[in-house]
């Protein structure tokens, strides 16, 4: 048992027994086999997305998407009215999440170029874009920016995919990408 004191107190001294070795060995030399493997799925696999973040106190965040959404809101969706936001090409582009829901709808043109920036309100929450099976993970307190390209036209799915509380199932968002 642990609490007693080993029997013989020198053990980095005690031989190490060839299976342990083996051991230590598969261990070292796959770890380094992932090491590498993680820049290159990011080169060739297209996955390990490219990011930038930023400290960002959650109010200034809020603002910045009000206003995008003042700005730019085209028409509001659903019983909660929801306003779906198409902001200019090129632009940065704002979505928030919160207890529980993703704000506001973004709609985005398909083959342009914008900056998404991803930030929560509260606690921490999983940006996982569906069927693309992007997964990002959004913390309050930081602007989470990352350069994106659609590449398919038609409507996602925007699900939490980190467990955030009571309502954590019904945090479903929705994000357009438009024909030009
Ligand atoms: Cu937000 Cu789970």
């Amino acid at each position: 048992m642990a609490i007693h004191p080993p029997e013989t107190k020198i053990w980095w001294k005690e031989p190490v027994h060839s299976i342990e070795i083996w051991w230590v060995l598969i261990a070292l030399v796959w770890s380094l086999i992932m090491f590498v493997m993680m820049p290159y799925w990011h080169v060739y696999g297209e996955q390990n997305l490219s990011n930038e973040a930023y400290r960002v106190d959650p109010e200034y965040f809020g603002e910045k998407v009000e206003d995008m959404v003042k700005k730019y809101t085209i028409r509001e969706e659903g019983d909660t009215g929801i306003p779906v936001v198409a902001p200019p090409v090129g632009s940065d582009v704002f979505l928030l999440a919160r207890l529980w829901e993703w704000y506001p709808i973004l709609e985005l043109k398909k083959g342009e170029k914008y900056r998404l920036h991803l930030s929560s309100m509260d606690w921490m929450h999983g940006f996982s874009l569906q069927p693309t099976n992007i997964n990002l993970s959004i913390h309050p307190g930081y602007d989470f920016v990352v350069t994106i390209t659609p590449t398919e036209s038609g409507k996602f799915s925007i699900i939490c995919n980190e467990y955030c509380g009571i309502g954590h199932h019904t945090m479903a968002g929705r994000m357009y990408v438009t024909d030009k």
